[in-house]
């Protein structure tokens, strides 16, 4: 079979831009991403898409409506499509067995029976979401008990790679495509099929198949790889606010051993993002469940690290203010979890701010892509504040950084946001509380410059 048609199920930060770029790169596949939520699909389809990402518009704008479709019409997509990716959202469990820890696999398992119910030709099945080793077996079961006559069925684990902020680059350009499929002759012909759709513009070598169990804790285990990495110099940053030393000098040293590398070693106020906690999360539970207690406790540590490092920041700022932030006017700078993204998801923002706002502090927040909408859903959340409404009252959002810090007394910079580096800072004092404090969560500020202008400043593993 050559595949001519695709279907992606889940429009949002991986369906959306992943299948953007294969239609861009795959002119002769139509690509049709389907999603159960109208609201996102119209934004698909409109001037304004409901994810920012930096080169995305461009790419959408180029293929939509030619070979790339987003559509509400889930049936007619799954059963014209050769191959369909399942991406939706695989969130930490809420409730019941494995609460807090366990992947929640209720979407998977409900485009499985969605498959199930419509297809009336062989499909191959694209396991995109990141799921938990043998998750695949679910939608196998699944697909096989359901089976119309005629209709054959391959599943496929193919996690995706991508960060937000450099999605398009991170796809066009990726280091490498991960495909597991199962070892028989249907299971290899399933792979190599993939395989042609990611050859039309990723070199064969970076692309790897490996059985199917080995691709889906490979994905859990870059997950947990990396954020290992930023707990490892967060620890440290510790280390050098209590001795003297400099994180970044520390990170500049250690990173320069190629054994290392330089990459994903900036000491920050804590990970954020929808996927490292989930999946490191999903790794403990799954070594839970497979009786390795002691493996588990390994990589717990790693989110455990990084709830310390997002409460001793905020603690600090409470402490610099003379331990109390009761109607002190406080900015935000910066709400999404990392730098040219809107995503809120898990950013350390959340907690910063909802400690502030426990504490009787009145936030004045700008971000440069987070909608105002976001920030209010994230702070009066139920998981956040037991009084919403007394929270609405004590935040006020803006449109520009000078707006948001007039009249404050301190600034807590949470998002590395590249405009907040040529801020006028002297125009900022002017227009502060004094003593005026600057509090630079991710480090990327010229302190010397600040503390010449008259701020106090505090930053991440560097005592000033
Ligand atoms: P998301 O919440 O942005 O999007 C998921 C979408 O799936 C939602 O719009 C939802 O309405 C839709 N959906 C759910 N069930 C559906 C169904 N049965 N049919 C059609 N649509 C359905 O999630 P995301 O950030 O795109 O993540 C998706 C998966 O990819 C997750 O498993 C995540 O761990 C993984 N992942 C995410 C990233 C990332 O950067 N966000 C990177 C790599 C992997
Ligand atoms: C991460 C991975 O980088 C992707 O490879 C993966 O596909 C994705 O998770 C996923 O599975 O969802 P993402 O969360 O979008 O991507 O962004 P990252 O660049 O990894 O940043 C995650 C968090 O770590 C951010 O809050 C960022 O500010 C923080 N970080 C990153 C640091 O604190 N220090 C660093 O050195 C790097």
């Amino acid at each position: 079979m050559v595949i001519q048609k695709i279907c992606c199920l889940g429009a949002g930060y991986v369906g959306g831009p992943t299948c953007s770029v294969i239609a861009l790169k795959c002119p002769n596949i139509k690509v049709t991403v389907c999603d159960k939520s109208e609201e996102r699909i119209k934004q698909w389809n409109s001037d304004k898409l409901p994810i920012y990402e930096p080169g995305l518009d461009d790419v959408v704008r180029e293929c939509r409506g030619k070979n790339l479709f987003f559509s509400t019409n889930i049936a007619e997509s799954i059963r014209e499509a050769d191959l369909i990716f399942i991406s939706v959202n695989t969130p930490t469990k809420t409730i019941g067995n494995g609460k807090g820890r366990a992947a929640d696999l209720k979407y998977i398992e409900s485009a499985a029976r969605m498959i199930a119910d419509l297809a009336t030709s062989n499909k191959i099945v694209v396991e995109k979401s990141t799921v938990p080793v043998k998750a695949a077996e679910i939608i196998m079961k699944i697909l096989r008990a359901n089976t119309k006559p005629g209709v054959e069925y391959q599943i496929l684990s193919n996690p995706e790679f991508l960060a937000e902020g450099t999605a398009i680059v991170d796809l066009v350009e990726a280091e490498r495509v991960l495909i597991g499929g199962e070892d028989t002759p249907e299971g290899q012909k399933a792979v190599q099929e993939l395989c042609w759709v990611y050859e039309h513009w990723i070199p064969a070598k970076n692309i790897l198949t490996t059985n199917t169990w080995s691709s889906e804790l490979s994905k859990l285990a870059a997950n947990a790889f990396l954020a290992q990495r930023i707990s490892s110099i967060n620890s440290l940053s510790a280390v050098c606010e209590a001795t003297g030393a400099d994180v970044s000098e520390v990170a500049r040293a250690v990173g320069r051993d190629s054994r290392i590398g330089p990459k994903f070693l900036e000491a920050s106020i804590g990970f954020g993002g929808s996927c490292f906690q989930k999946d490191i999360l999903n790794l403990i539970y799954l070594c839970e469940c497979l009786n390795l207690p002691e493996v588990a406790a390994y990589w717990q540590q790693v989110v455990s690290l990084n709830d310390y490092q997002k409460t001793r920041f905020t603690r600090k700022v409470i402490e610099a203010l003379f331990n109390t932030v009761s109607d002190k006017k406080i900015a935000i700078l910066g709400f999404s979890f990392k730098k040219n993204t809107g995503d809120t998801r898990e950013s350390p923002a959340i907690y910063v701010c909802s400690t502030l706002l426990d504490e009787g502090a009145k936030l004045h927040i700008y971000d440069p892509k987070v909608e105002h909408d976001q920030i209010y859903y994230e702070l009066t959340n139920p998981y956040v504040t037991s009084e919403p409404e007394k929270v609405r009252k004590n935040i006020t959002i803006h449109d520009s950084a000078y707006s948001a810090i007039s009249g404050a007394h301190a600034i807590i910079l949470c998002t590395e946001w590249d405009e907040f580096r040529s801020l006028d800072f002297k125009k900022i004092y002017n227009n502060m509380m004094k003593p005026a404090y600057l509090f630079d969560g991710r480090k990327i500020l010229d302190h010397d410059m600040l503390i010449n202008i008259g701020f106090h400043v505090q930053t991440i593993g560097k005592r000033l």
